[in-house]
């Protein structure tokens, strides 16, 4: 039976040019700032963000945590979504190795606002009255989250207030370049929102490793010690960072179609009597339905069994990702397959 893995973006495979372009890689060592393949994708990651520098990191998680490192340090607080990445899945780094304390804000759909934010913010901690209060240190916002992206007038909002209480502002933009096509704005006029922020290669890019943190010329300089710090330093990673290069050059464009799957098989499912969704609240490549009459995990083995993989999220909540792994014909066999279930 054949099997469509829809259960992440982080799955798929690197493609025969990737390859070749990762055979062909030129090398140094990184640690002494010398690959100049490194050099090359951190010199196209600030020209796409926008940004003065970037630092080719070994994961999201790293870029997260070197941002948390240096934005917020220790005891200071970084409010960012209940259901962020950085509170779920990245096993609480940014408090175990960073020092600081990661306070989930709520927000309909993964998204702060500056209601939630002002509420959360801490006063003045120069008024001595203030002198026993935790300090905030840093906003954290992902985008997308859980597929969902922000919109220009949210990013506005937002980077305005962080400005105001002088708190840096850092995006995971794990799946950013899916941001920047669902929103119709460019990767760049996204980062212009933020002091910070990092993507992924190794998602719906289709390389197999390696995300990118940009930012300041200082902050970079900064964040190439923590990366070390960490464990990071990499030599001569110009093999993988060849594959991201080839990534960024190659499968920007083709992110559209990962998001016309999602959307064709939102509408399939919609019409399941065992899925509960709204195709159009399917932004972009990851589709999240809720299950009705059947808890989540036995809707993922009916799927499985049929040969579409997908994942529980939770009790009642299923998640499905499209990516380059599944091809058009793939979604259109899916979407025949749901019908019949
Ligand atoms: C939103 C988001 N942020 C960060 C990460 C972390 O990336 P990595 O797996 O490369 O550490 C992921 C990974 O799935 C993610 O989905």
């Amino acid at each position: 039976m054949k099997t469509y893995d829809l259960r992440s973006d982080t799955i798929t495979k690197p493609s025969e040019g990737m390859r070749r372009a990762m055979m062909n890689a030129e090398v140094g060592d990184d640690v002494y700032a010398e690959d100049p393949t490194i050099n090359r994708l951190q010199e196209l990651a600030a020209e796409l963000t926008g940004k003065e520098s970037a630092l080719y990191v070994s994961s999201g998680s790293m870029g997260n945590l070197i941002s948390i490192f240096l934005h917020a340090g220790q005891g200071r607080e970084v409010l960012c979504h209940k259901d962020s990445h950085i509170i779920h899945h990245e096993l609480s780094s940014g408090s175990a190795l960073a020092g600081a304390a990661l306070v989930g804000l709520e927000g309909a759909r993964g998204k702060l606002n500056t209601a939630v934010l002002e509420a959360a913010v801490r006063p003045d901690p120069h008024n001595p009255a203030n002198y026993d209060l935790c300090r905030s240190g840093m906003i954290e916002i992902e985008n997308t989250i859980a597929g969902v992206y922000y919109r220009r007038n949210e990013l506005e909002d937002i980077s305005a207030f962080a400005r105001v209480h002088k708190l840096p502002l850092h995006m995971d933009g794990a799946r950013l370049f899916n941001a920047a096509l669902a929103s119709g704005m460019s990767v760049r006029e996204i980062a212009a929102f933020t002091d910070s922020v990092s993507f992924c290669l190794s998602k719906g890019l289709g390389a197999p490793v390696g995300s990118c943190l940009c930012g300041s010329r200082e902050f970079i300089a900064e964040a190439r010690h923590i990366r070390k710090m960490l464990g990071g330093g990499m030599r001569q990673a110009g093999i993988i960072a060849a594959a991201g290069i080839w990534a960024l050059e190659n499968n920007v464009e083709r992110l559209a179609e990962d998001h016309a799957g999602a959307k064709k098989i939102a509408e399939a499912l919609a019409g399941r009597s065992w899925a509960e969704i709204d195709s159009a609240d399917v932004e972009t490549n990851i589709i999240y339905f809720r299950t009705t009459g059947q808890d989540s995990k036995s809707v993922v083995r009916m799927l499985a069994s049929a040969g579409i993989l997908g994942g529980a999220d939770g009790p009642g909540k299923v998640r499905l990702v499209t990516s380059l792994a599944v091809s058009s014909e793939d979604i259109d066999e899916i979407c025949g397959i749901i019908s019949e279930l």
